[in-house]
């Protein structure tokens, strides 16, 4: 089986649905997890699916992610704004990052408007809603495709 994909989530997100659905919608992580599951199936990719309130855990998950992922999925929430530490470890990361947003970070309050991960991301989703999620996991599936060498 090749190796999976990491879908990784940030502080707060584990109250999608419930936190201010007019920004971020009403479904719940655990359906975005399963929108993610089945995109990446589709594509004959496994995810591994995660959410923390924690930055260092986060960056435990970014080395991981280093170690055993194809290809990764973040929405580091409100740690895209603040962490130079999320920054330095995505850094080194071979594989591709694509970042995701629900909402549109750049029509909303100006400390939003700043990303630590953007300059170390291979593209950026935002504004979309859950969609999102599955549009960078085709994303990094077509990457994969274009880019992983023959056996
Ligand atoms: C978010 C946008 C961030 O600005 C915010 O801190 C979040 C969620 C989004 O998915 O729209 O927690 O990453």
């Amino acid at each position: 089986m090749s190796q999976p994909l990491f879908v990784l989530n940030g502080p707060s997100l584990q109250l999608l649905g419930k936190r201010e659905p007019h920004l971020y919608g009403h479904e719940t992580l655990a359906q975005i997890e399963a929108r993610c599951a089945a995109t990446a199936k589709a594509h004959g990719r496994e995810i591994v699916f995660r959410q923390t309130n924690h930055e260092g855990a986060l960056i435990d998950w970014i080395f991981e992610a280093r170690e055993t992922a194809a290809g990764l999925v973040l929405n580091g929430a409100a740690y895209t704004h603040t962490s130079v530490a999320l920054h330095d470890a995505l850094r080194t990361l071979s594989i591709p990052v694509i970042e995701v947003h629900l909402s549109n970070p750049y029509a909303r309050e100006a400390f939003r408007q700043h990303s630590y991960v953007s300059p170390v991301a291979r593209g950026v989703i935002c504004g979309l809603g859950p969609i999102g999620y599955e549009l960078a996991i085709a994303a990094l599936a077509d990457i994969l495709k274009k880019e992983t060498p023959p056996a």
